[in-house]
């Protein structure tokens, strides 16, 4: 949430801003704003409420001439979207800027302080609060900006990362990170800082992932120096960067999430290699072999995620019981750790994050690392929070995922799982050689069922001008279909702004039912498996009430067919490996009725991709 970048260098720091600003702006786009540092010192700062474009309109005809820099995209907490409170902020003297991504908790304290000596404050923001008491430390001590910076985040509770400029010194930002990722990238005479690599792979891939409680001085001609809060040096741990500016760009298609949705074939053989020997025989998973005691000994496995990554999980769970025959629980992180949790050294626990950088998929990884539990991961994003705090894990290999709608992470999500769930039960015993084999192979297909499912693009396409004028959607699924009708009305939701309900099919008749009528679609979840007869019951009392249905089934379908007003068609499979293949249809459906409907597919309103606060 919050997406910042800093540059210092010999080439325009404008222009590379704005880019690095565009490639965050994933982050949060309710405003959005740059400082310059002009080769005289001369501090200017422009904001702009809106998208980084706005900004860019407002910044058309000002004197952008300077080489060290920072700016923000804004996802409003403190302060709602406006020009005041659009970063950066400014001491009240205005000798300094600040960039902040993160919540400073104890920031109202602070303010109260800063008043009672006499500073005036301009925006609602906590982040004003910190350039404030920066200067203010800076002018009551006489010391350096470095020395200000590190007293005054002394005195800060809550979750940052920063850079900060100041007036007349062209040469240096300081910056700094608790519970906030920030990644700075050394390239030939030139630094850069960002909350993600993004902003700045095409000019270098040696980045330094700054850890909890640094502060990093990045000064021109120098090389990068790193201190903890207590100025003492922690190293510069240099690591290269795997990603490629191509997974940046949209190669031709009019969205990130489309392309997303049909780069899924090759992100999930990217996914799967290495992990299945080519007979489908073995499942090699590293963190399960580095740590065979774990897994062997545990009697429960609790699983902890957000959002898509959540439904992911509740997949892991319908997975690990069927084929490993361990008890598995799954919590929103948000809500873990104020469920009073009970773990011990007996349980492990599997955090599931795209972005690796959640706020509260970390808290529930901090607390279920002071219980004793074995903390596993599954990240996408290399180098982020996730992966470092937790002790073995896997990471998804989908690429940069730029839409905010989750859609080749997820499916890289149920993929990990699936492998998880095989290796465990492998590990255990739980299922013969023979049918490992068998499912081993079939997830080695799985790609090209998914090429299949694609090619349904032009009906999907086609039945969305059918459905784009709904304004409420019923999704129904059982067993492994459930988790699909929740993800399938979350993305529909996300983008298209319809209100859409997952639903457990046969609780339907608990409520939702009263809601069908002929105005309300239900989208059904129905591929051939042991729940297939249920469910067409469930179809009969939808369309005994005048409701419209499409329904995903398996190839060769007659039954639903014959009953629902659209079937769309997916290949025979296992049944615990269909959840990938129904969900691809579902993410074209939201995506095409967005489309039609105008909207803004890949940065829809008030979501923001990485939740880094609360
Ligand atoms: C946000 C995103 C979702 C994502 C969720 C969890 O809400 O918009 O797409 O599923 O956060 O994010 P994570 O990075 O932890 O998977």
């Amino acid at each position: 949430m919050c997406g910042i970048v800093g540059y210092i260098g010999n080439e325009n720091v404008y222009d590379i801003l704005i880019k690095g600003l565009h490639r965050l702006e994933y982050r949060g786009y309710d405003s959005a704003g740059v400082a310059l540092v002009a080769p005289d010192g001369k501090l200017s700062v422009y904001k702009a409420r809106g998208k980084v474009s706005n900004l860019e309109s407002f910044c058309a005809d000002k004197n952008l001439d300077a080489r060290a820099g920072i700016a923000h995209t804004r996802w409003a907490t403190h302060g709602e979207p406006s020009d005041k409170n659009a970063h950066p902020h400014f001491s009240e003297d205005g000798e300094i800027a600040v960039v902040h991504n993160g919540t400073i908790e104890n920031y109202k304290v602070l303010k109260d302080a800063l008043i009672a000596q006499g500073c005036k404050f301009h925006s609602e923001t906590d982040t004003e609060v910190l350039a404030q008491l920066i200067e203010y430390i800076r002018v009551e001590n006489q010391c350096s900006l470095l020395s200000a910076v590190r007293k005054a985040l002394r005195q800060v509770v809550g979750a940052y990362a920063i850079a900060v400029v100041e007036k007349n010194n062209p040469d240096t930002i300081i910056a700094a990170r608790q519970s906030s990722p920030l990644v700075i990238g050394i390239g030939e005479n030139e630094m850069f800082l960002a909350s993600d690599a993004t902003p700045f792979v095409e000019y270098t891939k040696d980045v330094v992932y700054l850890k909890d409680g640094e502060i990093a001085v990045i000064q021109r001609g120098k090389p990068l120096k790193v201190t903890n809060l207590d100025n003492v040096e922690t190293g510069v741990d240099v690591t290269t960067l795997q990603m490629s500016i191509s997974e940046l760009e949209k190669g031709g298609y009019p969205h990130f999430m489309l392309k997303e949705i049909f780069e899924q074939p090759r992100t999930l053989r990217d996914c799967i290699r290495g992990r299945v020997s080519d007979d489908g025989k073995r499942i090699n998973i590293n963190g399960i072999n580095d740590h065979k005691d774990k897994f062997l000994n545990c009697k429960r496995i609790v699983i902890v995620a957000c959002g898509t990554s959540w439904h992911a999980g509740l997949l892991g769970r319908y997975l690990i019981q069927e084929m490993c025959h361990i008890p598995v629980v799954v919590e929103y992180a948000s809500e873990f750790r104020y469920s009073y949790p009970v773990l011990d050294e007996n349980d492990i626990v599997i955090a599931i994050s795209q972005s690796g950088e959640t706020a509260d998929t970390l808290a529930a990884i901090k607390i279920a690392k002071s219980m004793g539990a074995f903390v596993f991961g599954i990240s996408n994003v290399v180098g982020s929070s996730i992966p470092r705090e937790t002790y073995a894990g896997c990471y998804i290999h989908v690429g940069p995922e730029i839409g905010v709608a989750s859609t080749k992470a997820f499916t890289g999500q149920v993929m990990v799982l699936t492998l998880l769930a095989l290796g465990i039960a492998q590990l255990r015993g739980t299922k013969s050689e023979d049918e490992i084999r068998a499912l081993g192979e079939e997830v080695l297909r799985i790609p090209s069922y998914v090429e299949e499912v694609l090619k349904l693009d032009k009906e999907i396409r086609r039945l969305s001008l059918i459905y784009t004028y709904a304004h409420n959607f019923l999704y129904l699924g059982r067993g492994y279909s459930y988790p699909v009708a929740l993800e399938g009305a979350l993305k529909l939701k996300e983008i298209s702004y319809i209100h859409a309900e997952g639903y457990p099919a046969a609780e339907m008749k608990h409520g939702p039912i009263a809601l069908i009528d002929q105005e309300m679609p239900t989208v059904i979840i129905a591929p051939q498996d042991h729940l297939y007869e249920k469910i067409v019951s469930n179809v009969q009392q939808v369309k005994a009430r005048g409701g419209n249905i499409l329904a995903i089934v398996t190839e060769g379908d007659s039954v639903i067919r014959n009953i629902a007003d659209h079937v769309l068609e997916v290949p025979v499979m296992p049944e615990c490996l269909t959840p990938i293949i129904t969900s691809v249809p579902l993410q074209l459906l939201s995506y095409y009725i967005a489309v039609n409907k105008g909207k803004d597919v890949d940065m829809p309103r008030n979501l923001a991709k990485s939740v880094t606060v609360e």
